[in-house]
């Protein structure tokens, strides 16, 4: 368990629930995320929390059997604070009135101007007399409960922001944490002051909390960990083997699927320049082998995630009694939703992991980046001295290149595709366009056409160049290159690739598209 400052967030089902943790996690508060109906009384007084925040939900405050805070919150004489739903739910819970619909539904922009003397989460606003804040709810309350002041209102929403300031509870039933309320991050720093939070969750001390729990957890035996050359199984590696030195042995399977000299940089940063024992297992020729005439993209998955399994647990025998296996999980996979459908969700693609090797092989887990979301095991990659090309790297599947080379994967086509990607990214980095697109790649099509090149036909492959925008790979934008831009990178991938003759660029957002092709 964790020595920090403690909030908890109690989660009534948003869509954006986790914003509320990022944006508290940016003011180096340390928060937990759990669902409304795993938060009784006794998990409560449990968890010790120095404040408490009711995220919003879809559910309606209205209905009889709908989702409520523990009854002990009110006593816990911490500061809480509601949103949206958390806002409706506590002043219903503390005698006053919520109610449906009747035209008072809001979504989308509001502007919030102040009706009563200053309130200190609300420091900062208001300088031009009004704020804009985003709203999302059907019901509104039409009676604030006792005790309650009103100190900002919407034209649909009278009760914008309220507060008893004497028992430390505060309500408002827009969305703080979404970037369309502009002072929400003000808003947070005011509450999580008042409440008396330090600050004090910092990589730099996380880093010395981590490494003390994995040594604790781990005592003299051995680790191993799969490498896959990513953000977070380097930085999960670098992080345990800063606590426990050679007793990791890290494993990295080239499937024959990596880009160009991705295999060397790999292995040179880890065994030459942190010392790490590595075992490079170069299977190319096991997994091509196995693709061989595969077109289909759930049988390309199924083949390399099955292989990569027994190729891993191959050479993860070769270490020897080995008792825990290493893993780069982050919080996010980590939070528990709350789940109103209930219905099982259509797979899209059955993403490679390697679930089911620790029941298999016997290990326990260790997940030093559990608590972590992403931009947080960056910063803490950047405090273990991690060079900052490594950390800043796109992501990049499992599966490899596979996934980006539609129909049937032969090395003729891989040897095309890592040469025009590493082109493209070339071209990406030379216009310092890399840190402002979230994942750029080049995938080669199932098809040739033909082009005249000097005075002759052509019939060679096209390609697609594909870069997104997003925030957490759930939904993708495509990134506006220039025509410049384009034009400058079709002509150098021609030039220099044989065995290409055109270039479309993918102009497909997710949805409807997914980032990769396959
Ligand atoms: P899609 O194509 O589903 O991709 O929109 C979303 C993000 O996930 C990555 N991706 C994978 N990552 N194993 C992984 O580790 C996989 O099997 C896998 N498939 C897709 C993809 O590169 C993008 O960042």
């Amino acid at each position: 368990m964790t020595q920090h400052d403690r909030l908890l967030i109690i989660d009534f089902g948003s869509q954006v629930t986790q914003l509320i943790a990022r944006r508290l996690r940016e003011l180096n508060v340390y928060c937990e995320i759990h669902p409304y109906n795993r938060v009784s009384d006794s998990f409560l007084s449990d968890f010790a929390p120095k404040a408490v925040i009711l995220s919003g939900g879809p559910d309606s405050v209205t209905r009889e059997g709908s989702p409520r805070a523990p009854n002990a919150l009110w006593s816990l004489g911490v500061p809480v604070l509601g949103i949206c739903y958390g806002q409706q739910t506590m002043m219903q819970q503390l005698g006053g009135l919520v109610e449906h619909g009747h035209g008072t539904a809001e979504f989308g922009r509001a502007f919030v101007t102040p009706t009563a003397d200053s309130l200190s989460i609300l420091d900062g606003w208001f300088e031009d007399g009004r704020e804009q804040v985003w709203m999302s709810h059907g019901d509104h309350v039409s009676k604030i409960a006792p005790g309650f002041t009103v100190y900002g209102t919407s034209p649909n929403a009278p009760y914008a922001v309220t507060a008893d300031i004497s028992r430390h509870f505060y309500a408002v039933q827009f969305h703080p944490e979404v970037h369309h309320t502009p002072k929400g991050a003000k808003l947070y720093e005011n509450f999580v002051k008042l409440a008396g939070f330090k600050g004090d969750w910092t990589m730099g001390a996380y880093r010395a909390e981590a490494i003390a729990k994995i040594r604790a957890q781990v005592g003299d035996a051995k680790v191993i960990c799969g490498l896959s050359g990513g953000v977070d199984s380097s930085v999960a590696a670098v992080l345990i083997h800063e606590a426990i030195g050679d007793q990791l042995t890290c494993v990295f399977v080239d499937h024959g699927l990596l880009r160009l000299g991705e295999a060397e940089q790999v292995v040179k940063m880890f065994r030459d320049h942190y010392n790490m024992p590595l075992i490079h297992a170069d299977e190319s020729e096991l997994f091509l082998g196995a693709l061989e005439g595969v077109s289909d993209p759930e049988v390309k998955r199924k083949t390399i995630g099955k292989l990569f399994i027994d190729v891993f647990q191959k050479h993860a025998n070769e270490v020897g009694g080995a008792k825990f296996l290493a893993q780069g999980t982050l919080y996010p996979d980590v939070i528990e939703s709350v789940s109103f459908s209930g219905g099982p969700s259509v797979t899209i693609k059955s993403h490679h992991n390697v679930g089911g090797l620790p029941e298999k092989m016997g290990l326990k887990l260790v997940e030093p980046l559990r608590e972590l979301f992403k931009d947080e095991v960056r910063a803490l990659g950047r405090e273990l001295g991690l060079p900052a090309s490594f950390i800043g790297r796109h992501p990049f599947p499992g599966p490899g290149l596979a996934i980006r080379c539609p129909g049937e994967i032969t090395t003729e086509k891989l040897d095309i595709l890592r040469q025009a990607d590493a082109v493209y990214i070339d071209q990406i980095r030379k216009h310092g366009l890399y840190d402002e697109i979230w994942q750029a790649f080049a995938a080669i099509l199932p098809m040739k056409t033909v082009g005249v090149m000097g005075d002759g036909r052509t019939y060679d492959y096209a390609l697609a160049l594909r870069a997104v925008t997003s925030v957490d790979g759930m939904t993708a934008d495509y990134y506006p290159f220039s025509h410049d831009f384009l034009g400058e990178t079709m002509t150098r991938i021609i030039q220099e690739v044989k065995g290409v003759n055109r270039v479309f660029y993918d102009v497909t957002s997710k949805p409807p598209g997914t980032i990769e092709l396959e």
